[in-house]
This record gives C-alpha cells, sequence and structure tokens, in this order.
C-alpha cells in the first residue's frame, strides 16, 4: 500500500441471509482513499451505498449479516480486528455520519455528553479541557450560543443543528477519515450547501480524508476528487470526477447526469431520470445489473458479467486525464458524449 493511501478497500461483499434468499448487498467492492483525498460514492437508493459504509467500518449491524474482503486503515487490518481494536479505531481514526442524524444521536444523551464521551475514551484531556472542546467544536461547525446547545437534547435542534451536532461529534477526536453518508438529505438546498462546505473547510484544515456519499451527482460536483459510482451493490463506473462528469463511460453514469437539476432549468421541469429502478439482488447473478433498464443493452449483456476494466481513450490507449475504469460491455464512446449522448 502506498504510503499517502489512507484507506484501502479489497474485494468487500456483504450479504444477508433472508426469507427470499441470499441479499447481495456490496458486490466486491474495491477502492482507495488517499490521505486528505475525497472520494464521492454516488448511486441511486439500494445501491448499496450505507452498507458498505458500514461494513468497511464493521458496523453492520444485522446478526444475518456476512462480510468478507479486506479493510486496510493506516495499514491496519480492520477485518480481523478484534471488537476492542475496532472501537479504537473507530471514533479515534475513522468517523461516520450516518443517514439519519435522528436514529444515530442518542435521543436521551445532551450534545455536550455525546461529544464528550469519546473524547473521555480516546483523548487524554479532563473534564473541564474536554467540555471547552465541546463548545469549541460546536462553535466550528456554526452552531451559535454553544455553551447553551451543550445542554440540549436532540430532539430541542432543528433539523441542520442536528446535522451540525453530528458533524461535530464524527470530528470530535480528530479523525483521519470521515465517512459521510448522505450527510445532507433531510436538509434545503440553503443548508446543504452550508452543511457540505464546512465538511469541506473542516476536511482541508484537518487534512482529512473523506468519503461523501450521495444518491445526488450535484453534490460531489466541485467536491470530490474522484468519483464511484455504484449499481446494485458493484462499482459500475471510477474515475477522477471531472472525466465522470464530462466523459462518462457507463449508459448508468449518463444517465445519473441526465438527473442533475439545473439552475437555469424553469421551475417545476420534469426530471429526466432513468425511467425504473434498481433491483433487489438474490443470489447469485449473470450478465449486467442494468441490463433491464439500459437503452444500449444487447443480448450479450444478459448472458455476460461485464468486469470493471480501464476505460479506452479514443484512439484504443488508455484514457486521457487518470484513473478511470467502467464494468459495461458496450461503453459510451469517449469523449464526444458531451455533444452527441456518447453513442458511436
Ligand atoms: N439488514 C438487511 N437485510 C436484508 N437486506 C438488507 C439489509 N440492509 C440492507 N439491505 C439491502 O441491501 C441493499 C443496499 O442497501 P443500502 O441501504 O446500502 O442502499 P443505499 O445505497 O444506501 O440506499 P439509500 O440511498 O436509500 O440510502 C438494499 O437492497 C437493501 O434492501
Ligand atoms: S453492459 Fe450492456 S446493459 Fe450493461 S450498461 Fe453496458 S450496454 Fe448497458
Ligand atoms: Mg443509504
Amino acid at each position: 500500500m502506498s504510503t499517502d493511501t489512507l484507506l484501502e478497500v479489497d474485494d468487500l461483499r456483504t450479504t444477508f441471509a433472508t426469507p427470499l434468499g441470499t441479499v447481495v448487498a456490496v458486490d466486491g467492492v474495491s477502492l482507495r482513499v488517499a490521505r486528505g483525498q475525497t472520494v464521492g460514492i454516488v448511486g441511486e437508493s439500494g445501491s448499496g451505498k450505507s452498507v458498505l459504509s458500514r461494513s468497511i467500518l464493521r458496523l453492520v449491524d444485522a446478526r444475518n449479516a456476512t462480510v468478507t474482503g479486506r479493510v486496510l486503515l493506516d495499514g491496519r487490518d480492520l477485518q480481523s480486528s478484534t471488537e476492542r481494536q475496532l472501537r479504537a479505531v473507530r471514533g479515534r481514526e475513522a468517523a461516520m455520519i450516518f443517514q439519519d442524524p435522528m436514529t444515530a444521536l442518542n435521543g436521551t444523551m445532551r450534545i455536550g455528553r455525546q461529544l464528550t464521551e469519546s473524547m473521555r475514551e480516546h483523548l487524554d484531556l479532563d473534564r473541564r479541557q474536554r467540555r471547552q472542546a465541546a463548545a469549541d467544536l460546536l462553535r466550528s461547525v456554526g452552531i451559535p450560543a454553544p455553551e447553551r446547545h451543550l445542554r440540549r437534547y436532540p430532539h430541542q435542534l432543528s433539523g441542520g443543528m442536528r446535522q451540525r451536532a453530528m458533524i461535530a461529534i464524527a470530528l470530535a477526536c480528530g479523525p483521519q477519515l470521515l465517512i459521510a453518508d448522505e450527510p445532507t438529505t433531510a436538509l434545503d438546498v440553503t443548508m446543504q450547501r452550508q452543511v457540505l462546505d464546512l465538511l469541506d473547510a473542516e476536511r482541508a484544515e484537518r487534512g482529512m480524508a473523506m468519503i461523501l456519499i450521495t444518491h445526488d451527482l450535484g453534490v460531489v460536483a466541485g467536491r470530490a476528487d474522484e468519483i464511484l459510482v455504484m449499481y446494485a451493490g458493484r462499482v459500475v463506473e471510477r474515475a477522477p470526477a471531472s472525466r465522470i462528469f464530462t466523459a462518462p463511460r457507463h449508459p448508468y453514469t449518463a444517465g445519473l447526469l441526465g438527473s442533475i437539476p439545473r439552475l437555469s432549468d424553469e421551475p417545476g421541469r420534469e426530471l429526466a431520470t432513468i425511467p425504473g429502478s434498481p433491483p433487489v439482488v438474490i443470489g447469485r447473478r449473470v450478465g449486467c445489473a442494468f441490463a433491464p433498464r439500459c437503452p444500449y443493452a444487447r443480448s450479450e449483456c444478459t448472458s455476460t458479467t461485464p468486469p470493471l476494466v480501464a476505460a479506452e481513450g479514443r484512439h484504443g490507449g488508455p484514457a486521457e486525464g487518470g484513473d478511470h475504469a467502467h464494468a459495461c460491455l458496450f461503453p459510451l464512446a469517449a469523449p464526444t458524449l458531451a455533444r452527441n449522448g456518447g453513442r458511436p
């Protein structure tokens, strides 16, 4: 693992045993996050983003779950760590902002206590120092009158304040990696931007790496260095962010791009979305999971499973502009896509 790689995930697979059969929620995902880098993970609801992020930190709590694969955080193998070792890692080295602040925060504990608990566990600070650090953190995430908010319970805060409190708790012990799972879905557009800017500022100031998970490519635009697009538990495209937006090769990515609302769109205009929804994968599957929704599907797509392969450039060589991979048997043409919709 190269020295600036902070997180390395290899062939992660998470399945759930259910009465309907084995649900394959994450199906052989590999990824790397360098120190200080932001990696965006994008996909529709049900594509496996939350299960992936929980699996990385071994936080899949369902008794019916099986997680396999390798996760190295700063060289340490998390999959073979004991629960005690994992507790030392969580919060201290890697922290997570969960999708739903109401279920992630402890409703019966004041915000101040929730902030100082993890400091007590991980940092060598006395009670007064912890209290001071907690107030400073709330102030840094834009919560006014922090002393007063430290005494509040989660239900006494507005949605935006709760989200900020969660961010403060995640940052409390100065993690090297922050996994933010849909950190802004519950917020209005202005608040979304504020919270995302705040996360980015904290990341830059602390040199922290971040995995930013969202169903909305607009959220990661201009914020992620690299983007992974997930579909039915797999990575279907991976590329530097600029290439995802200007030269996507997978039809699903192109479909997601069609769904980004533009500021110039007149109000009330319907979004161009991809008809249908992602499947729940049960048992072993053959073929491309996107085939039933793909406008470019051919018969091979249902019989051959597309592997994640390096994208080729215009003349058959490597793609211009860095590491770019897709899992499509008939990828969109590069780089004229922006003008003609991508078909050769
Ligand atoms: N405990 C469980 N038992 C069975 N299946 C599960 C369980 N938890 C998740 N799944 C399934 O795993 C798949 C991936 O779910 P996941 O929550 O990771 O999706 P997501 O991409 O985070 O979606 P969203 O955008 O809605 O948050 C879904 O098909 C879901 O139904
Ligand atoms: S493999 Fe076939 S069905 Fe799947 S995305 Fe590519 S063209 Fe579409
Ligand atoms: Mg989710």
